[in-house]
């Protein structure tokens, strides 16, 4: 190949150095700041893992309380922030409100420009993990019609997404914690995930040494596809296509088409050749908020429980270990509670934010050049332009 690894798509090229993420795709196995992910479900909760991820040990109660009271502080977004949502249509996909929303927000803090500053950089990441909940409920708000919900600093960091959410003007929203429980879950388990494409998304723009607010907005339009976080929309998009049971083998089969475009959405993963530990967790939340709701017997439900079986047995899936992803569950798990389809990927990108930042951070902290790639050039060998 000449001077350059060509290497499309990454396969075999580490871009960075990083203590954030370990993943071990063979094994199965996901650690946070070298804390199993299992682990950080089970005992931890967002709040604290976004503390963990961004300075690297979990929180003395002090220090855990004094995060918590600073996240607080910054939940309101400026008022003039929701100028920028009228701007839009209303029935603008809710992805495209939060890019353009969040990218807005490095008009309103210009201390952030100044990123060689450690204490400018922490303030940024604080103000990016308190204000997205608020951002991602603004923009279902925005939708629906309804009018925004102003964040409540007494609740949880989940329940108080919830209720920004759901509650109105003329109803308060009693928050069920089960569903508060598998929401904070949903958090933790898509908190962060190293060298991802929105995360490297993330870190190419940061290497410019563009501001923080501008470098997550990136992250959000990489984080929009289907390949990515657009998965957990598109899984319930597909079982809305197949709609019944009978039309299960269908799809299947369609999968398994190599002349066939379509893939079942929340199968596979670039790095997973085992069962995501994340999706493990996820399936157990899935199942308590199921039950909590009475649903086993969905029909939707079931056609993703038939489809999660025959993943686990058919031989085209086992060979190709494609196993059911952290996107599968969560994104049946949000519909039961309520959320609407458009808004799974949004709650993705909130939950993600920390990870972002945290690399950015991590990044900016150390020696860095700026990230670029080199290419195998295919086009026109050099040539006169015609005489004409
Ligand atoms: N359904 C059917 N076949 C599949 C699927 C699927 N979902 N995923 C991969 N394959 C096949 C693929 O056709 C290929 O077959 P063959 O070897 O015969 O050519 C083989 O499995 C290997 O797949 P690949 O395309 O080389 O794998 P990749 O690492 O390039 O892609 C992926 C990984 C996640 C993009 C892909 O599995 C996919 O598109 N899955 C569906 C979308 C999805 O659920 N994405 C969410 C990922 S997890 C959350 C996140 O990180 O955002």
């Amino acid at each position: 190949t000449g001077m350059f690894t060509y290497d499309p798509g990454f396969l075999a090229t580490a871009s960075c150095e990083s203590k954030i993420t370990f993943i071990d795709g063979e094994k199965g196995i996901l650690l946070h700041r070298g804390y199993p992910i299992e682990q950080l479900a089970e005992h931890s909760d967002y709040v604290e893992l976004c503390y963990l991820l961004l300075n690297g040990e979990l929180p003395t109660p002090a220090q855990r309380e004094k995060f918590e009271n600073t996240i607080r502080r910054h939940t309101m977004v400026h008022e003039q922030l929701t100028q920028f949502f009228k701007g839009f249509r209303r029935d603008a996909h809710p992805m495209a409100v939060m890019c353009g929303v969040v990218g807005a927000l490095s008009a309103f803090y210009h201390e952030a420009m100044d990123i060689s500053d450690a204490y400018h950089r922490e303030v940024s990441a604080h103000r990016l993990i308190a204000k997205m909940p608020t951002i991602a409920a603004m923009c279902y708000k925005y939708s629906t019609g309804q009018p925004f919900v102003y964040p409540r600093n007494d609740l949880t960091y989940a329940e108080n997404f919830l209720h920004m959410m759901f509650a109105t003007p003329c109803e308060e929203y009693k928050v069920n914690p089960v569903f508060a429980k598998a929401m904070d879950r949903i958090f933790m388990l898509h908190a962060d995930h190293e060298q991802n494409a929105s995360t490297s998304t993330v870190r190419l723009a940061g290497s410019t040494g563009a501001n923080p607010f501008a470098c997550i907005a990136a992250g959000i339009a990489a984080l929009w596809g289907p390949a990515h976080g657009g998965a957990n929309e598109a899984v319930l998009t597909m079982l809305d296509e197949i709609g019944d049971e009978s039309r299960i083998d269908e799809f299947v089969a369609r999968a398994k088409d190599k002349n066939d475009p379509f893939k079942l959405m929340g199968f596979g993963h670039r790095v997973y050749r085992n069962f995501d530990p994340r999706a493990r967790v996820m399936k157990k939340t899935c199942d308590e908020v199921l039950q909590e709701l009475g649903m086993a017997d969905d029909p939707q439900l079931k056609i993703a429980k038939r489809l999660e079986q025959i993943a686990l047995e058919d031989d085209y899936f086992k060979s190709r270990r494609l196993y059911p992803n952290v996107d599968f569950y969560s994104g049946i798990i949000l519909k039961a509670i309520g959320i609407p389809t458009a808004m799974f990927t949004v709650i993705f990108a909130m939950s993600r934010t920390i990870g972002w930042i945290s690399h950015w951070n991590e990044m900016i902290s150390n020696d860095y050049k700026i990230g670029r790639p080199r290419q195998l050039y295919t086009g026109a060998p050099q040539r006169d332009y015609p005489q004409r």
